[in-house]
């Protein structure tokens, strides 16, 4: 059933970006499976089952000694396999316990960490999506986390129906978009739509069209979105593209991050400035457009919920669909999870 439907773990998933994990473990969740990340001594990241084999307790609890992790409740310790190699009170007879715990494939990539959850094998043959906007000067990046109590279809069908901009007021970029086409690929779905943008980002006071909605000024601009599972691309126009990495942790729970770049590409002169400098004003726009990408999520999230709610008292209820890019996305879904 498609709101139960499994995540295909024979992806990479964003689990946590790549400045929440310090000299600390960190926890996280992805389908049900509990993580825990951690930087071994040479700063690479290590992904490991969150589960003590001595006493089950969390090695998140834990600490990072040298290449180890070390549980907090006796100490024992786990290398980056998962592997036990060290218990602190082994007695001169006794031998380390041969046991330990999964090992993920992990990467760091474009400002996130990425966790592969299928087979081990096939996690070389297969690239977390790349973000190369993320380190370019020539975008300035904006990102909020997103925490909704919803299966992970609902989530990525209100990504896809560019027609509920009707929730959203002026809160979004775009405007008036109509279906102009529909894709359906190998594990893609490309939506193209033509719709109007309210910005137009060619003057350095271009910015001031966010505060004063006098200055926005409608233009036609095409609104691209793609379902690239498990990940939501869409541009619209040439100055923005977002992203929503997703990381679904139940079938009534998804944690994804939204991302969000202004193209600073009509601004020629700046291009031309010391690389420092580019950096700098990098750096400090960045999360400029936080605000009014948790506002739109805050909206989104309300109804989302609420469709999952009513879907568990009322499982049998049947839904009304226009538009043809949700059944699209609902198609891909059922694909993925069967080809498990
Ligand atoms: S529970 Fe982890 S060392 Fe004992
Ligand atoms: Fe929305």
């Amino acid at each position: 059933m498609l709101r139960r439907a499994a995540l295909n773990p024979n992806h990479w998933y964003a689990v946590a970006r790549d400045v929440e994990l310090g000299d600390r473990p960190l926890a996280v969740m992805l389908w049900h499976q509990s993580i825990v990340l951690f930087r071994d001594g040479d700063g690479v990241v290590r992904a490991l089952e969150n589960r003590c084999p001595h006493r089950q307790v969390q090695l998140s609890h834990g600490q990072v000694v040298g290449d180890r992790l070390v549980c907090a409740y006796h100490g024992w310790g786990f290398d980056g396999q998962g592997r036990c190699v060290d218990v602190p009170y082994l007695g001169e007879k006794q031998r380390l316990p041969r046991c330990g715990v999964r090992r993920y494939p992990v990467l760091e990539q474009d400002g996130f960490i990425w966790v592969f959850p299928g087979d081990v094998e096939s996690a070389d043959g297969c690239r977390p999506l790349p973000l190369p906007e993320w380190e370019h000067l020539n975008y300035i990046a904006a990102v909020t986390p997103v925490d909704v109590q919803a299966h992970f279809s609902f989530l990525i069908e209100n990504l896809m129906d560019m027609y509920h901009g009707h929730l959203h007021d002026d809160l979004q970029a775009w405007a008036n978009p109509k279906l102009a086409s529909l894709e359906s690929g190998v594990g893609r779905v490309d939506a193209h739509y033509d719709a109007e943008s309210y910005y137009t980002i060619d003057k350095i006071y271009s910015i001031s069209q966010l505060f004063f909605k006098s200055l926005r000024k409608l233009h036609p601009a095409p609104l691209d979105v793609s379902y690239v599972y498990p990940n939501w691309v869409a541009t619209l126009g040439d100055e923005f593209k977002i992203v929503c990495l997703f990381c679904p942790v139940s079938e009534t729970q998804t944690r994804a991050y939204l991302m969000h770049f202004t193209s600073l590409k009509p601004f020629w002169r700046l291009h031309k400035l010391p690389v420092g400098f580019r950096r700098w004003v990098k750096d400090r726009c960045f999360n400029a457009a936080r605000g009014l990408l948790a506002g739109l999520v805050e909206q989104d999230v309300v109804m989302i919920e609420e469709e999952q709610a009513s879907f568990e008292s009322h499982p049998e209820r049947r839904s009304y669909e226009l538009n043809p890019t949700v059944g699209a996305v609902q198609k891909l879904i059922r694909v993925q999870t069967d080809s498990r």
